[in-house]
């Protein structure tokens, strides 16, 4: 019964910053500095982040308040709070229950990931980049001692076009809908079967939306290939006039520069492909995390966040710093921060909504357990805003970070989940003896950031045990951490080509890693902060509501309530409704 646990020795936080620290902790992490770079390359920068500054402070925030409103007011972990609250079992109970389990999952690839950033953290103190680049230079010189002068030309012509094509290719395909290329893809193999193409050609495009869909796609097609051509030209002309040496030194720059990337590739796919080596990481990376969370919540979760985190922001700053002497910072400036709508869809605003409740940490009960090692009924309002500010500032920063160096080192900011582990050493290798440092402070910093975020997910599992079930807090740390570890297993073969997992991505095109990540992040996630947010917002009692947001100003009050009694919830439900495909948003608009 756990109305009647007696909680008079229930841990508590020392201090109002400790609180704020361990909650930005927890919501700095890899969805800061590995996701969401990654998709703002993805959605084209600008707009995108105007947008998802919108979720943040029109859902995210709101939510923020309202976790750690009901954490306060239960003084328990989810599962009990609601309990706690309402002084009988109740159904609300079971957004607790969700959230244990999202936890679970949520931790599983969360550790596995970090066990990556742990494993290049050591490798960049060995500084593994040297190695590679040196091979790849020589390799590059045996290139062009042994390859025609026509030959190296056509190389550079091609390498040179594909380069400046790609934006411009990138822009001319995202005005495809979904099932314009579905239609023609199904198109294209039809034909494929077909014995007289054009006799096949003529009799499916009598279908009218068959017709439609193909025509779009070649029409694309055709403009891509006509902007090849155009380039190329240009291209062609200024490597003709190029003389012998310098011709001689763009190849092998550009040679190396692919040689680099490629050995770089390997690298992280040797990784990604030998599960024991990511579960070896992981393992060691959720005995950390067992070891703070077992240490208690003032003196293991507390200090560890007191420590990592001002640590975590200076190393950050030094490497924006860094990238601000770099000549792609301006490019990389505008491209975060001026808003280009041609290049978002909108189901990059549905993204950007998920994604406000993962770099949160909100949706599943973190927010509430921290909350519930607060007794104090002030500051909900500035806490949350110190959070969140946290969080969105550091999130801006990783840009600004990330960005400059990949401009500056001909990456594309759309390299998507590799842009971390693949383009950031690519860019270290080039930058030479300080890369070395760079890349030790860049992934020791991806390692601390991790650490605090997983910490709190441990917490809202161990907690469970130590709330409800009066176990010991080692016990029940340690217990949650192994279990974890077990679920973390298959993730972390998911990509091994020896275990049976690498065939359930051929059955839905998903591996199991992207199927955890999805599961929680894009269900679990957004419906534990629907319910959160009715919760808060029309089941709540009044009084203890009142009684948390005493000091607050009543305008701000009654805007908070507006949010999580309609805005938010009303969103939330349009996200879920794209997902489960009632409708596509991007065929809408
Ligand atoms: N917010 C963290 C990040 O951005 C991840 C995280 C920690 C989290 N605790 C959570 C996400 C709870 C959802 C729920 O990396």
């Amino acid at each position: 019964m756990s109305e009647s646990t007696p909680q008079t020795d229930r841990a508590q936080w020392k201090s109002r910053l400790g609180f704020v620290l361990a909650a930005a902790g927890s919501a700095v992490g890899l969805g800061n500095i590995w996701k969401f770079p990654y998709i703002t390359g993805q959605n084209g920068g600008g707009l995108f982040v105007l947008i998802y500054l919108a979720c943040i402070v029109l859902i995210g925030l709101p939510i923020m308040m309202a976790e750690i409103m009901i954490g306060r007011a239960g003084q328990r972990q989810p599962v009990g709070a609601f309990e706690a609250i309402h002084g009988r079992k109740t159904a609300w109970s079971g957004i607790g229950w969700m959230g244990v389990v999202a936890g679970f999952i949520i931790l599983s690839f969360y550790i596995v990931v970090a066990g990556w950033s742990m494993d290049y953290t050591l490798k960049s103190i060995v500084n593994f980049t040297k190695p590679i680049e040196s091979q790849a230079a020589t390799e590059a010189e045996v290139y062009i001692a042994t390859t025609s002068i026509e030959d190296m030309k056509t190389f550079l012509v091609d390498k040179e076009t594909d380069r400046q094509l790609h934006p411009q290719k990138g822009l001319l395909e995202s005005r495809l809908t979904k099932s314009q290329k579905e239609n023609h893809k199904r198109f294209m193999a039809a034909i494929e079967q077909a014995e007289d193409l054009e006799q096949a050609r003529l009799r499916l495009l009598k279908d009218e939306e068959l017709k439609s869909s193909v025509e779009a796609v070649e029409n694309v097609e055709q403009q891509v290939a006509k902007a090849r051509l155009e380039i190329a030209g240009s291209v062609q002309a200024k490597v003709n006039s190029l003389s012998a040496t310098d011709l001689l030194a763009q190849v092998k720059l550009s040679k190396r520069r692919d040689l680099v990337f490629e050995k770089m590739t390997g690298t992280f796919v040797n990784l990604l492909t030998n599960g024991w080596h990511s579960l070896m990481w992981a393992a060691l990376f959720i005995m950390i995390t067992i070891g703070v969370v077992a240490g208690g919540v003032a003196a293991g979760i507390e200090r560890a966040c007191r420590l990592l985190m001002p640590t975590l922001f200076v190393l950050i700053c030094m490497m924006v710093l860094y990238g601000t002497f770099q000549p792609g910072f301006s490019a990389a400036i505008s491209f975060v921060f001026s808003p280009d709508p041609s290049r978002l869809k909108a189901s990059g605003v549905l993204e950007a909504l998920g994604h406000a409740f993962f770099t949160l940490s909100l949706g599943m009960g973190a927010m509430m357990t921290y909350g519930s090692y607060q007794s104090s009924k002030t500051g909900l309002l500035q806490e949350s805003v110190m959070i969140t500010l946290l969080d969105t500032v550091i999130a801006l920063l990783a840009c600004l970070m990330i960005f400059p160096i990949t401009f500056s080192y001909g990456q594309e900011p759309t390299a998507g989940p590799g842009l971390v582990f693949m383009s950031m050493p690519l860019a270290f290798a080039e930058i030479g003896r300080a890369g070395m440092l760079l890349s030790m402070a860049f992934f020791g910093l991806l390692f601390f950031a991790a650490l605090t975020s997983a910490i709190s997910l441990l917490e809202v599992v161990a907690s469970y045990l130590i709330d409800q079930k009066n176990w010991s807090r080692a016990k029940a740390a340690i217990t949650t951490g192994l279990l974890t570890l077990v679920v973390a297993v298959p993730t972390a073969f998911s990509s091994d080509s020896t275990s049976v997992l690498s065939n359930w991505e051929g059955d839905y095109g998903l591996n199991f890693f992207d199927t955890m990540d999805h599961l929680a992040s894009n269900w679990m996630l957004p419906l534990g902060g629907l319910f959160i947010a009715i919760y808060a917002g029309w089941v709540m009692p009044r009084r203890l509501q009142e009684a948390e947001v005493e000091d607050m100003p009543a305008w701000i009050f009654q805007v908070w309530l507006v949010l999580v009694r309609f805005v938010a919830p009303a969103l939330v439900i349009i996200v879920l409704m794209q997902k489960v495909g009632i409708f596509d948003i991007d065929e809408w608009l």
